[in-house]
């Protein structure tokens, strides 16, 4: 293996949602719900959902496309793509795999990566790292889900929290100091029974039995993950500004995943961070998980918010659970 030290830099982002929205006056007429408790518990406002046909790999290769363009990379020449996912095509081949044949791909080593909404910083994280050894070159990142055909939708305290979404990006070398400045994962297995899915692996598998106990479904105690998540994004954000010699004012933008209005607005405050430096766009698209932050990333990548120079604090926590963050200077 060849030994450098390196830094890695994203180069290009991309995002895809699908086209149809539910809105929270949908769900009132599908559950026990009013737009009134949504927007005032979560702040969410409307979802994308897929379609029946749609799988993950349909919108990670639409996300993906833009961000290599963006980048102005031709597949064939990434070496490697990593898909932070936990509602892939398929439990096995990988949707990595997938998506690298769909893209043309052809010099890439493709895996997936399970952290829950943790997903892509997880993946960002390894890419970095991958990248910082020597061993690949020009990674594509994808952070995809399609939860909704995970969510119960007679169960009303989760199905009106997630949306689908792919967002993408390509990571490139680049000189120490510059691009991703600082990283941190961590998780706590102990904290497991917070959010899961029971049935479909070698414990549970899927049976007539377990769909029939809805053991196929996304389980959640929100008001756990609630608490342990703003304590873990404010700790992990800490982190990587310690990591990187930066205090809290230097950062210039924060994306935080998207999953409650009320968990971002706790830490943002906890941090010290203006609340104009806080990127929100959950009321759109709901919580999408991995695809959460990357989605966030190439909307203010593209609508100008994000400027070169700029130093981003992208922090996330999910089910595991799981925690992390990228501290990067845009370039
Ligand atoms: O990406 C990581 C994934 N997970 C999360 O980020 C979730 C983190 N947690 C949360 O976002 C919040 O805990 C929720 C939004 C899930 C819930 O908010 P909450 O303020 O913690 O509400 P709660 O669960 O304590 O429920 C309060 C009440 C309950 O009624 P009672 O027992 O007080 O009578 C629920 O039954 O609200 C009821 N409720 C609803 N009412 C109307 C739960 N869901 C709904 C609903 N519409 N959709």
């Amino acid at each position: 293996m060849q030994k450098s030290i390196r830094s890695s830099r994203i180069t290009g982002t991309g995002h895809c949602c699908p086209d149809d929205v539910l809105s929270n006056q949908d769900l009132e007429r599908m559950v026990d719900t009013t737009d009134e408790w949504i927007v005032t518990r979560s702040g969410i406002r409307e979802r994308r959902i897929a379609r029946p046909d749609q799988a993950a790999s349909d919108i990670a290769l639409e996300a993906s496309r833009n961000a290599l363009d963006t980048a102005g990379i031709d597949p064939g020449d990434i070496d490697g793509i990593i898909v932070g996912t936990i509602s892939g095509d398929q439990p096995f081949p990988a949707t990595a795999c997938i998506l690298q044949d769909r893209l043309g791909a052809s010099k890439a080593v493709g895996f997936d990566l399970s952290a829950a909404c943790s997903g892509f910083i997880y993946a960002v994280n390894t890419a970095h790292g991958l990248i910082a050894s020597g061993q690949l070159n020009k990674v594509l990142v994808v952070g995809v889900e399609i939860l909704s055909k995970f969510v119960d939708w007679q169960e009303r305290s989760t199905c009106v929290l997630f949306g689908d979404g792919a967002g993408a990006v390509v990571l490139e070398p680049c000189e120490p100091g510059g691009g991703i400045l600082g990283t941190h994962m961590k998780s706590d297995g102990t904290l497991a029974d917070l959010l899961y899915i029971v049935a479909g692996g070698s414990r549970t598998p899927a049976s007539a039995e377990s769909v029939a106990k809805g053991q196929h479904y996304l389980r959640m105690k929100g008001d756990g993950v609630f608490k342990y998540a703003v304590r873990a994004m404010e700790e992990t954000s800490r982190y990587v500004l310690a990591q990187a010699k930066l205090s809290v004012d230097e950062v210039d933008l924060m994306i935080p995943h998207q999953a409650n209005v009320r968990i971002i607005d706790s830490v943002y405050k906890r941090l010290g961070i203006p609340e104009e430096k806080v990127v929100v766009n959950l009321d759109r698209f709901g919580n999408t998980s991995s695809a959460s932050i990357p989605i966030a990333l190439d909307e203010v990548v593209r609508d100008g918010r994000l400027k070169k120079g700029n130093i981003v604090l992208l922090v996330t926590f999910g089910g595991g659970l799981t925690w992390g963050s990228v501290l990067l200077r845009y370039s």
